[in-house]
């Protein structure tokens, strides 16, 4: 099972002030020194966090892959064209969405998607799909020529009773199960954190899990006393 890890509320914290840093280039290289085996980072439409600069050289200084999320918008697809990320993931955008808020929708937004991957794929991008677990939605990506199919694992994360989880869970290995039995790559991400990983992590047709939100928030537990210190010290000194 691989490891992806989203650097984005790196940037976020860095935006909160409109400073330089904490920088998502360094949090990539410490993950990356960390083992994990792929960094990802969503450049929005609206740029909120992670921009393109960050993204190039994110790309250049890591010895990982590259996972570009992103809409399936024109200028978009156009940056990733230059950027040239190892592996790019299609997600629906909303504006004015907290976070991503649900798989793509393959029955509504076909055509878009289908020249979106397209290009990203005479780059010689490898192009992903981040989708509800339906079999319906697995059956499109296919059609669409995706290399992998990632699985919104949200409701899941969302689910506040034993019996939404377990539905939640059935309904994420059946799909994971259909899609590697349609040769696809199968990734899950979306809500993953440290109480509800263990279960995902368990469904053998998934590869690959992509996290960002739980990691980032923990790193500043693990880490506050260590700065806590450091700061007394030189203020003593
Ligand atoms: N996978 C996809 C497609 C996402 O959009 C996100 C959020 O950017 C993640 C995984 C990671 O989600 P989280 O930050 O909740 O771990």
């Amino acid at each position: 099972m691989k490891l992806g890890v989203n650097v984005d509320h790196v940037a976020t914290l860095r935006q909160a002030r409109g400073t330089f840093y904490p920088s998502p280039v360094v949090a990539a290289k410490l993950a990356e020194r960390a083992g994990c085996d792929s960094i990802v980072v969503h450049v929005r439409e609206d740029r909120r966090h992670v921009k393109e600069k960050d993204a190039f050289i994110i790309k250049e200084i890591i010895r990982i892959p590259l996972n570009l999320e992103m809409s399936v918008n024109k200028n978009i697809v156009d940056f990733a064209c230059k950027l040239a990320p190892h592996q790019a993931t299609l997600v629906p955008e909303k504006r004015r969405e907290l976070t991503t808020e649900g798989g793509l929708d393959l029955t509504k937004n076909h055509k878009k998607t289908e020249a979106a991957v397209k290009r990203l794929k005479s780059k010689a991008i490898r192009v992903s799909l981040f989708i509800d677990p339906l079999k319906k939605q697995i059956q499109l990506a296919q059609k669409l020529d995706a290399d992998i199919i990632e699985i919104n694992t949200g409701k899941f994360s969302e689910s506040r009773t034993p019996a939404m989880l377990k539905k939640e869970l059935r309904k994420i290995k059946e799909a994971a199960e259909s899609a590697q039995k349609r040769n696809f790559f199968v990734a899950a991400g979306h809500g993953l954190g440290y109480e509800n990983v263990k279960a995902i992590a368990g469904i053998k047709a998934i590869e690959e899990l992509n996290i960002g939100h739980s990691i980032i928030s923990y790193s500043v537990f693990i880490g506050i006393i260590s700065a806590v210190e450091e700061m007394q010290k030189l203020i003593k000194k």
